[in-house]
């Protein structure tokens, strides 16, 4: 909040021009007030439209039905293009902040601080209509983050095949407002979703003996999975393997025919993901084998982790350096094991994704998806700054290799 301690990155700092950071404020809390679910950011879209053409862009094209890819031109027309991506969906949580500028959409809040991404990512494209990097930059501001599908749709368009580099970022309260996270290698997750459907006989709950009891053999299951972790995956690796829903039976006297498992995989890298996938399927078909039962194992295509490219992370190292000074370049700490969808990029583009610190160092923790979330606004200039620069040294760095 704005009545909060100030840090050295507010108003007046070199990192923008105070006009346009009351403008990026501005919109933060318009987006934050009216925040819209995944593939259904109409209005902010159309905002974000309108923002974006301000800027005399090349051009904006829209993409993956509600999202936006604005080029703001470079200084030299054959220089490799890069990209900035801000993601703008928000959750479906009740705000409970009390911010004069909550949410006015019962059930929906910009909990994830997608609003600030937007926001940056806006404020870049500014950045960079002011002082272009070699090549044009493509903002991308893509919808439906928390689904896991933007990205992937953004990709299908093929507006960034000729993409070279692309950078994104995450704002994080475990972080103080001017501390950026940009570093190589792991930064989130893989996130899968698994369902496993045990089928055997149902009979009377007195009858044990003539049914094969799903049940049971759940029970059994459920516990075996968490040997997966325990006793397949290399210590050294970060997995996760949680049941989050369970399902069986009608009455409390009768065995069902069927019981239903559902839950979520993480992992790093891909060889601890691809662990996961193989072992999951490998027990519970025996553990059902064993109960003279049938199991169904099937995967939701979910997100890969994000594993930020070597020199991808150079320049975004050497950006944050240069934007918040490198003793406040911070490493990340322990690894994030939730998903993020910037991943797809990475699939195809070599790409940094970066974590923003987002707190007064004066104000608590408040985790992400919580009804109380909330963002120390000066994050939007950092993230603005940030990124933008990232875009510039990696320009730079393309056509000087290509030249
Ligand atoms: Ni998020």
């Amino acid at each position: 909040m704005m009545n909060a301690a100030r840090t050295h990155f507010a108003s007046g700092s070199a990192l923008m021009p105070d006009a346009l950071r009351e403008r990026l404020v501005a919109l933060r809390r318009d987006l934050h007030q009216h925040p819209e679910l995944a593939f259904a950011e109409q209005r902010t879209s159309e905002v974000l439209a309108r923002e974006l053409s301000a800027l005399s862009p090349v051009r904006v094209d829209k993409v993956a039905r509600t999202g936006l890819i604005a080029r703001i031109a470079g200084r030299n027309p054959d220089a490799p293009w890069v990209a900035i991506r801000g993601d703008i969906d928000a959750l479906p949580i009740q705000e409970a902040t009390g911010l004069p500028f909550a949410s006015a959409n019962a059930g929906v809040m910009h909990a994830c601080g997608h609003d600030v991404h937007a926001t940056w990512a806006v404020g870049a494209a500014a950045l960079l209509s002011d002082a272009p990097a070699d090549g044009d930059v493509l903002i991308v501001l893509q919808p439906a983050e928390e689904i896991g599908e933007g990205a992937a749709a953004v990709l299908e368009s093929g507006l960034l095949d000729d993409v070279k580099a692309i950078f994104g970022a995450h704002v994080d309260r475990r972080f103080t407002v001017g501390q950026v996270v940009a570093q190589a290698g792991p930064l989130a997750a893989s996130a899968d979703v698994f369902e496993i459907v045990l089928s055997g006989r149902g009979a009377h709950g007195a009858r044990p003996h003539e049914s094969t009891d799903p049940i049971v053999c759940m029970a059994a299951l459920i516990s075996a999975l968490q040997t997966i972790v325990s006793r397949r995956v290399n210590p050294a690796s970060p997995a996760v393997v949680t049941v989050g829903m369970v399902s069986a039976g009608t009455a409390p006297n009768i065995i069902p025919d069927r019981a239903e498992l559902r839950g979520t995989l993480r992992a790093t890298d891909r060889e601890t993901r691809a662990l996961l996938h193989s072992e999951l399927r490998e027990i519970s078909t025996h553990i059902a084998a064993a109960h003279h039962l049938e199991a169904r194992v099937t995967f939701g295509a979910g997100v890969p982790p994000v594993i930020n490219n070597a020199r991808a992370a150079e320049w975004a190292m050497d950006a944050a350096s240069h934007v918040v000074g490198a003793a406040s370049v911070v490493p990340l700490g322990i690894t994030n094991m939730a998903g993020e969808d910037f991943a797809w990029y990475q699939e195809r583009i070599p790409g940094c994704f970066l974590r923003i610190g987002a707190r007064e160092a004066d104000q608590p923790m408040i985790p992400a998806h919580s009804p109380h979330f909330d963002v120390a606004e000066d994050a939007i200039v950092v993230g603005a700054a940030v990124l933008a620069e990232c875009a510039r040294r990696a320009s730079t760095a393309l056509f000087a290799a290509c030249k």
